[in-house]
């Protein structure tokens, strides 16, 4: 963020050098303590670091405010100027985007696809059918900064990793991995077969984890990059009847892009888990409601499903545009972004009123069944173990 204010001439020299003397102390300070010898390999790392966090600068950048510091310039100039300043000038801050599920007219996807390409970025959308990809290029103008690529994210490990792997070969490196790709298998539990169910988590839990181990091998040498999951504030409802299958697959979901931010974050990976409310997309044109097994005790039920389910679609109050825009807002550092901490592992961003509203309900409900039954919960441990 402070680069990006120094380019924009926003924020005093004297400042910059303030923070940024920190940040170099905190980075070497191990190696001098060490052997009294000052390591460049940190600081390398470091201004790569910035430049891979998207602050949109080069080594040159930096370079003044290094000069506050002589005793540290005289140390890895030279080293500094011929392994630093070389790759950073021919790295402009241009993101490169591997988006999944791209191909749905309303979607997500393609709103992020147009966004990220009008922020100059470089975008590789996949989508299951290439025909939908082929319209997708035209909409685009057929322009260079967009390649596409066919992926059904439920495909097999080796084809997940061979489609990432020619992702790659375009432009060298992904940033940014989104997994956005997904759809809904409505219907009541009972009678619903479990194959939808099956399927409802190898498209929106399997899919994703595959995408992300085919991609985390080509962040983690680079210690940098980001992945970005679509979640649902249907985790918040899961009480809701006839989302179920949905609401599992996304509630897995997150627990895995959790566990995942932690796992990755000491690799100067970010991960960042999307809680969007309802959207108005194609998801609930293309989220059929299944009815397998009639079962007479659940007629009313079914039906009150099958006509709110109906009622939603296009009546959604989320606009995916704004969504997409807040998404690159988010990864860039820029815009809603500027000033703001980057979401926590165990924390998700929501978008949209919907999701804040049933996030507090469900801890609000959370915390008063705690309070209610207080005593039995804590009635649990060994004696010796007493909070
Ligand atoms: N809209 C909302 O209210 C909302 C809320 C919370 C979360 N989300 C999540 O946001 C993501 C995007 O959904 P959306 O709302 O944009 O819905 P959408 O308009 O229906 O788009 C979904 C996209 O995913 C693609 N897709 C589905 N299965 C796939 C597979 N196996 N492999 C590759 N692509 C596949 C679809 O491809 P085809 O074009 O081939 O059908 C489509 O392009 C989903 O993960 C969804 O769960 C949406």
């Amino acid at each position: 963020m402070f680069f990006q204010d120094v380019v924009s001439e926003k924020m005093p020299l004297s400042r910059m050098s303030r923070i940024l003397f920190r940040v170099i102390s905190r980075l070497v300070q191990p190696r001098w303590s060490q052997d009294g010898q000052f390591s460049i390999s940190n600081v390398s790392l470091l201004v790569l670091d910035l430049s891979a966090e998207h602050y949109p600068t080069h080594a040159l950048d930096v370079l003044p405010c290094l000069a506050c510091f002589p005793s540290i310039l005289t140390n890895f100039l030279y080293d500094f100027y011929t392994n630093v300043i070389l790759v950073n000038m021919t790295t402009p801050q241009q993101l490169v985007w591997f988006i999944t599920g791209t191909t749905s007219t309303l979607g997500f996807g393609a709103h992020l696809v147009s966004t990220a390409l009008s922020r100059g970025d470089l975008v590789i959308a996949t989508g299951r059918s290439q025909e939908k990809l082929d319209k997708l290029l035209e909409k685009h103008g057929r322009t260079d900064n967009l390649r596409v690529l066919q992926l059904d994210v439920t495909s097999s490990p080796d084809i997940v990793k061979d489609v990432v792997n020619q992702a790659v070969a375009f432009w060298g490196r992904i940033d940014v991995a989104v997994n956005n790709a997904g759809n809904g298998e409505l219907g009541l539990i009972e009678e619903t077969d479990t194959s939808a169910m099956r399927r409802q988590f190898e498209t929106n839990l399997f899919g994703p984890v595959e995408v992300m181990k085919a991609i985390l091998p080509h962040m983690r040498p680079r210690r940098s990059g980001t992945i970005v999951v679509l979640g649902s504030r249907s985790i918040w409802i899961g009480e809701t009847p006839g989302l179920v299958h949905y609401s599992a697959s996304k509630a897995a979901l997150h627990a895995m892009a959790e566990g995942l931010a932690s796992e990755v974050s000491h690799l100067g990976i970010r991960v960042l888990l999307l809680a969007p409310g309802a959207f108005r997309t194609d998801i609930y044109s293309n989220s059929p409601f299944h009815q397998d097994n009639f079962i007479s005790d659940y007629d009313d039920l079914r039906a009150a499903c099958t006509k709110r389910f109906a009622g939603i679609a296009g009546h959604e109050p989320g606009d995916p545009v704004k969504a997409m825009e807040a998404l690159v807002d988010v990864v860039r550092g820029e815009g809603v972004a500027v000033g703001k901490k980057w979401p926590e592992p165990g924390t998700s961003l929501l978008l949209g009123n919907d999701a804040e509203r049933d996030f507090y309900k469900r801890f609000e409900k959370l915390k008063a069944a705690v309070s209610e039954w207080t005593d039995v919960v804590r009635g649990m441990w060994y004696p010796d173990n007493a909070i």
